[in-house]
C-alpha cells in the first residue's frame, strides 16, 4: 500500500519514521513541504519517488498514492483535506487540532461522509498502553460509574517557552489558542472516558507571566547577549545543557535551523538571530501561560481540565472518581493506582517510557492506521476518527469562548 505524506516537520517526519521501522507493507511515494532542504533530506533518507516543495504541484500531480498523512500547521489541515478529497484520496490521516473553526471541521465530516472517506485524527494518546488502560478500568465497570474526572496537563516550564512563547503555537490568530493547540488530546480523552455528551463548560485563564512587564532587571532582548540567571536561558536549554538534563529541546536542532543534522554553530547562530534565541519576557507571544475548563456532562458528570506551564516536567495527572473507586496516575512514570473503596489498592505499571512523551501513542496510532487503511484492522470502535473528534473539538471552542467571556457558563452548541 502506497502513502503521500505533506508536512514534513516533527509530526510528519516523525510518523514516515515509524512507518519505515514498524510497517514494512507501506511505501512512501511521494513527500511535500515548503522547505526545500528538509523533503531533500526525507525523500533522499527514505527512498521517496516523488517529491514536491509546493502544494500547488504536490495536489496538481493527481492522486500519487493509497492514502494520505497531513501534517502541515493547525490552519493548513482543512485546505489540505479538501484538496487530498478533490484528489480522490479516501484515506487521510490529519494531525490535530483538525481546525479551531468548527464549522469547518463539520463541513469536512460532511463532505466524508457523503463520499466515504475515512479521516482519522491523530489523537495519539488514545493509542497509548498507559491511557488505554484507563478507558479498560473503566469499561470493566471496576471503579463503578464514573462522576468526575480531574485532569492536569503540565506542560513545564522548558517546553512552555519553546513551543508557545517563542515557537509555533505563540500567536493564535496564526495557530490555534493554546487550550486548542496542547490540549485538544485531553479533551480528547475526556470525552473518551465519560462518554456521555458535554452539556455546558465554563472557563478562565490568561497570559500573566510572559509578559514585558515581567522582564527581570538587566535582561537583554536576546538570551546570547544576557547576563541576567533564568531557567529560559536558550543557550543553556538548547546547547549547554549537561545530558542528564536533557530535553527534547536537544534534539530540536532541526526546528531552529529548519535541517537536519545541524552543527552547533549553526543552531549558535539560529539563537543569535531566529525566535528561539529571543528574551521569552519579550516576544510577541499571546496565547495564554495557564488555563482551566470547568465542564458538565449528561447524568450530572463532571469533569475539569487544567492547563499550565508552570511545572518543573512535562506530564499530565488525571484522577478519575468512581461510585465504587478511583484511578489516579501520571503519565510521567506511567503508573496507575486503582482505590476500591471496599477491597484493594492496586498499583500498575503501563511499560511508559519516561522522558520520550507519548512515543508509544505515536507508534499505535501508525500501526493502527496502517492497518486500518488495508483492511486489517479488527476494531475500529476506538479509532480516532474525525466524527469522534468533533464534539471534543467543540467543547475545547466553547470553553475558549468562555474564557474570553471572562469564564461566562456556555451551553455546548
Ligand atoms: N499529535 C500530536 O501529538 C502533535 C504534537 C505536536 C504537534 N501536533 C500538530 O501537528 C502539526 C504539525 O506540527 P509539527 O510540530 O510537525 O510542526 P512543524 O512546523 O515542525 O511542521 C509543519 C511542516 O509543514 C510544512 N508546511 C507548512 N505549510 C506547508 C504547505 N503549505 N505545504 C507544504 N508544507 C507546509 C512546514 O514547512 C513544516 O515543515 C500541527 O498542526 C501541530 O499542532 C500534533
Amino acid at each position: 500500500m502506497k502513502v503521500a505524506v505533506i508536512g514534513l516537520g516533527q509530526r510528519g517526519s516523525n510518523y514516515i519514521r515509524i512507518i519505515s521501522l514498524f510497517c514494512k507493507d507501506i511505501e512512501i511515494v511521494a513527500v511535500c513541504d515548503k522547505n526545500k532542504v528538509i523533503t531533500d533530506q526525507i525523500a533522499k533518507k527514505y527512498k521517496v519517488e516523488k517529491k514536491f516543495y509546493d502544494e500547488k504541484d504536490f495536489f496538481g500531480a493527481g492522486k500519487l498514492a493509497d492514502a494520505i498523512i497531513v501534517a502541515t500547521q493547525d490552519r493548513d489541515h482543512i485546505r489540505h483535506c479538501n484538496l487530498a478529497i478533490d484528489n480522490g484520496y479516501d484515506k487521510i490521516l490529519v494531525e490535530k487540532p483538525v481546525s479551531p473553526i468548527i464549522e469547518e471541521c463539520v463541513a469536512l465530516q460532511k463532505r466524508a461522509e457523503e463520499k466515504n472517506i475515512s479521516i482519522v485524527v491523530c489523537h495519539v494518546l488514545r493509542y497509548s498502553k498507559y491511557y488505554k488502560k484507563i478507558k479498560e478500568i473503566i469499561q470493566k465497570g471496576i471503579i463503578g460509574d464514573v462522576m468526575t474526572i480531574n485532569h492536569t496537563e503540565n506542560v513545564g516550564y522548558f517546553h512552555y517557552a519553546h513551543s508557545y512563547v517563542r515557537g509555533n503555537w505563540r500567536d493564535s490568530s496564526v495557530t490555534s489558542p493554546m487550550i486548542m493547540a496542547k490540549c485538544c488530546h485531553d479533551f480528547d480523552l475526556l470525552q473518551w472516558f465519560i462518554d456521555k455528551k458535554c452539556l455546558a463548560v465554563s472557563s478562565f485563564g490568561g497570559l500573566s507571566y510572559f509578559r514585558k512587564e515581567n522582564m527581570p532587571k538587566g535582561a537583554a532582548d536576546r538570551c546570547i547577549d544576557c547576563k541576567v540567571e533564568c531557567p529560559y536561558n536558550a543557550m543553556e536549554l538548547y546547547i549547554t545543557d549537561p545530558l542528564h538534563k536533557a530535553t527534547f529541546l536537544r534534539f530540536s536542532g532541526r526546528i531552529l535551523t529548519g535541517k537536519s543534522g545541524s552543527t552547533k554553530e549553526e543552531r549558535i547562530e539560529a539563537l543569535e538571530n531566529g525566535n528561539y534565541g529571543r528574551c521569552v519576557y519579550k516576544s510577541d507571544n499571546n496565547v495564554v501561560d495557564h488555563q482551566i475548563v470547568n465542564m458538565l456532562f449528561e447524568g450530572g458528570v463532571t469533569a475539569s481540565h487544567t492547563v499550565t506551564a508552570f511545572s518543573k516536567n512535562f506530564y499530565r495527572r488525571t484522577h478519575v472518581c468512581g461510585t465504587k473507586g478511583e484511578i489516579i496516575g501520571n503519565d510521567l512514570d506511567g503508573k496507575l493506582t486503582v482505590n476500591i473503596f471496599k477491597g484493594k489498592s492496586k498499583t500498575i505499571g503501563t511499560k511508559w517510557i519516561k522522558g520520550l512523551g507519548h512515543i508509544d501513542g505515536d507508534i499505535n496510532l501508525i500501526k493502527d492506521w496502517c492497518k486500518l487503511i488495508q483492511g486489517k484492522l479488527e476494531d475500529d470502535k476506538d479509532v480516532t476518527y474525525l466524527s469522534h473528534t468533533i464534539p471534543s473539538h467543540k467543547i475545547v471552542m466553547t470553553a475558549e469562548e468562555s474564557r474570553l467571556q471572562g469564564g461566562k457558563v456556555l451551553d455546548i452548541d
